[in-house]
Order: C-alpha cells, then structure tokens, then sequence
C-alpha cells in the first residue's frame, strides 16, 4: 500500500525523515527537522516569489491555471457573469453563499446606505497636485479613512470587521468618483441611493446639471460584468498583500491601501494602463510583426500577456471579449481593438509565445471597453480596485479567523557580512577615501 508520505535522505547524514503529505503538500515546518548537528536551524525551504509554496488554506476562489478554469466558492465565473448583480457576488465571495432575496436586499440597503465620505475628504482631495495619478488619490484617501474610523483597529471583534468591510465596498466607487472628478476640476456628484452599485458609480462619475443621471442599460451592465469579473482571483500580489499587513493586526483601511499598492504596479493591476500604452505605440497592422520582434528580442514585454497562475485562455479574458462586442455596438468600435485583436492573432501562433505558455490574460481587453466607455487610461486601475476590494476583504476577513495563520515573516538566506571585528572611526574612513 503507498502511504501518503514523503521520505527525504540526507546525504550528509544519512539519515531518513518522513513527512506527512496533506492536500498535495508537504509543511515547510517540517524540513527543519532535518539537521546536520543538533544545535543547527534545520534546514528551510528557499522560493523567491513563492513559485511553489501555498501560504493559506482558502475556500474563496479556485483557479485551474492549465484548463483556464476560476470560480468563486465552487461557482463558474462564467455562470456569475451572465445570472448576477456585482453586489449579489459580492456576498457570495464574502460569506460562501449566494443570498436569497431578502438577504439580498439587506445586503444591497446597507452597501447603499455607506457610500457617503465624511465632507473632510473633499479638503484632502484639494490637497492633491492637479495632475495627481487617480491611483494615488485612492490609495491615500483609503488610507486616510483609518483616521476617519479609528475603531476600525479593532480587527478581532466579528461586528466590528463586518461595519469596516460595508464601509469599504460601499465607499471606494465614492472615493474613485471623487479622484476622477478632480483630475477634471469638476464639482463631486454625491451618491444616490436609488441606483444600483455600478449605476451610482457612472452617476458620480459623469452626471452634470440634469436632475437625475440615467446610466445607459448596456455599458451599465458591462461595467457590473467587469466588476464580478475582478472581484477575486486568490493569492495573487496585492492579495497577499492584503494577507500580509493584516497580519500584523492593522486597520483594514490600511490593509486596503496596502493592497491597491501593490495593484497599482504595472505587472500587475497597473498592466491594464500599460496595454492602451502599448497600442499607442503600434500606428498601423503592418508595425505589429517589428513589436513582436522586439518583445521577443527582450525589449520590453507584451502587456496584457502571461500569467503566473494561467497557462491557458484566462477566463476573464475571454468573457471580457464578448462584452467589448456588446460597448462597442453602443460606443462605436474602439479603433485600437483591430491592432489588438490582430497582436493575440499573431502572438498565439508564435513559438515564443507558444512555448512559453503566454496568452491574454484579464488586463489585454478590459482597457478598450473602459477607454470607450469613456474612461481615460488613469483611471483602469481605479476600476480594477473598486472590485477586488470585495476579494481582499474576504481574505482578509479568512486570514483573521485562521488558527493557523499568524504574523507573516518570511525566512532570508542571509549574503552579507558577518562580524566585522572593528568601526573604523568616520575620520579615519575620510583619510582613505583621501588616499583613493
Ligand atoms: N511578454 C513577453 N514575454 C513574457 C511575458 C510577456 N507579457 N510574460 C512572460 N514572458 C516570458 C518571460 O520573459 C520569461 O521568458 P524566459 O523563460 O525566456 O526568461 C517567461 O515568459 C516566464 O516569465 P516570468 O516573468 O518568469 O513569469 P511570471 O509568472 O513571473 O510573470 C507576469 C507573470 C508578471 C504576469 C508576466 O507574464 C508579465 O510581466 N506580463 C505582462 C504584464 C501583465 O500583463 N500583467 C498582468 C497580469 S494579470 C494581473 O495581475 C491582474
């Protein structure tokens, strides 16, 4: 009978140890036991950018990065996308089921009912430069709220975590609204209460003087889409983010801006910003095959492309395609699409490509649907935030109720120096330098 085990021999003792296998893993804990002498470390494990090392257990998401497959608690993204509301996701994500309509209804009363910032925000807004990136208005504004709501901190207490993550879903479309308005020197729109998430997010964005802003129905639901579509995606860099500063018991707004740092980098959320760059910089078909050429040649990266985790179609990119048909039947085509659509034709037939596994992932598309609906390219990332704050405070709600997780502290492999044996005084390190 194979036991579900692991037997390693070291060499340099001989000696056998057998771990546990669970779930396909093995603890990392476990290979300190394996020492040279008694009094050793043991030994650990090294992996830079945790290519192979699970850092939780999480029943949120699943992702089959080699079959393209990604559900939120066992749900086919696929099947969310077409029958939900983001908020109706929202609640799945965050508390494992899908609400009935009652608890829907409460869900969607009480995200409505927090989505106003308190008025000493439009003064922190002000302080911002004029050409302030809309992602740095939101991280520090997000950050700023940890003032606002200083009991937030008390990250152990069920009702009180629960308070700060209505707040927080409720409050960013708020805040994201308030960056973009500024960026143009218009008035803020406050929130209204009879529309929906999305709807009231395109009202504070783009109503001017009419008396009640009335979203289109198609870009209102594509918008919705894209936010189910962004909602979650595990362990991924601005989760384990989120992951990482919780841990030390920090207030979630904090948390929150911590991990829309870490998304606002161009390899990861921010590549939705760099793709529309990309694509200014390809005048015509023919210029495509010569920025192949170069992305391959090691100038530069084709963004939009690879993913650590999907070694196939992502998903969310391929229902993203189907809603650009949908905006572009309302907005008009958007002229970058031919040059994009005509980039994946030809970096899908590709060995390099090929051979590499890389192909659109969720950031290739997304940017011409949220250029023609009318954003500008500053803002994409925004849009991506405003969602995944839902997936970041479900894990982060997951990592806080763990037993098992703790402060997150990492090992090194330490290459400096050791024990130099004498300061040479700052007056003597001045008359060598003299000498040189
Ligand atoms: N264009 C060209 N080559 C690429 C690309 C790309 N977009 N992505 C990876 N490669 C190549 C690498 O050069 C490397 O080639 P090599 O083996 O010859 O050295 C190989 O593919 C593996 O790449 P890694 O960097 O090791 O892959 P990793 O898993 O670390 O990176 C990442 C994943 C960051 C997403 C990468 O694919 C990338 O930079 N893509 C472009 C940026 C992007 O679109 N980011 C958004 C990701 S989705 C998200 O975060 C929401």
């Amino acid at each position: 009978m194979p036991s579900n085990t692991l037997s390693v021999t070291d060499d340099r003792t001989g000696r056998t140890y057998t771990f546990p296998i669970e779930d396909g893993t093995v603890r990392a804990a476990d290979f300190r036991r394996i020492k040279e002498k008694d009094d050793d470390f043991g030994l650990m494990l090294y992996d830079p950018a945790f290519m192979n090392t699970a850092s939780c257990r999480s029943n949120i998401t699943f992702i089959d990065g080699d079959r393209g497959i990604l559900e939120y608690r066992g749900y086919p993204i696929e099947q969310l996308a077409e029958h939900c509301t983001f908020l109706e996701v929202a609640y799945l994500v965050l508390f494992g089921k899908l609400p009935n309509s009652k608890e829907l209804d409460n869900w969607v009363f009480e995200i409505t009912h927090h989505t106003m910032l308190h008025e000493s925000t439009k003064t922190f807004m002000e302080g911002f430069r004029y050409d302030a990136h809309p992602m740095s208005m939101l991280i520090s504004t997000v950050a700023a709220l940890a003032s606002v709501y200083p009991q937030a901190s008390h990250v152990q207490d069920p009702d009180n975590r629960l308070l700060q993550i209505k707040r927080l879903i409720a409050k960013m479309p708020s805040i994201a609204a308030m960056s973009y308005r500024r960026s143009l020197g218009f008035p803020y729109v406050y929130p209204d209460n009879d529309l929906s998430y999305t709807e009231n997010f395109m009202n504070m964005l783009w109503k001017m003087v009419e008396p009640k802003y009335a979203a289109n129905p198609i870009l209102a639901r594509a918008l919705e889409v894209l936010f189910i579509l962004h909602a979650d995606h595990e362990q991924n860099c601005s989760t384990s983010a989120m992951r990482a500063v919780g841990s030390a018991l920090t207030s979630p707004y904090l948390c929150v801006a911590s991990a829309a740092s870490a998304l606002s980098g161009p390899l990861h959320g921010g590549a939705n910003e760099e793709v529309i760059r990309m694509l200014d910089e390809i005048p015509n078909m023919a210029a495509i095959p010569a920025y192949i050429q170069n992305v391959k040649a090691g100038k530069g990266r084709l963004m939009g492309f690879g993913h650590r985790v999907y070694k196939n179609y992502d998903p969310r990119a391929a229902l993203i395609k189907k809603i650009a048909d949908q905006v572009f039947g309302v907005t008009g085509p958007n002229p970058k699409l031919d040059i994009a659509l005509e980039l994946e034709r030809i970096a899908l037939q590709d060995e390099y490509f090929i051979a590499r596994k890389l192909y659109p992932n969720v950031d290739f598309y997304s940017g011409l649907i949220y250029q023609a609906i009318g954003f500008k390219p500053e803002m994409f990332t925004v849009l991506f935030a405003i969602p995944r704050t839902v997936g970041w405070l479900a894990q982060w709600q997951e990592m806080i109720t763990d037993p098992e997780q703790k402060i997150t502290r990492p090992r090194q492999i330490y290459t400096g120096p050791r024990a130099l044996k004498r300061l040479v005084p700052l007056a003597e390190r001045d008359m060598e330098a003299a000498k040189v």
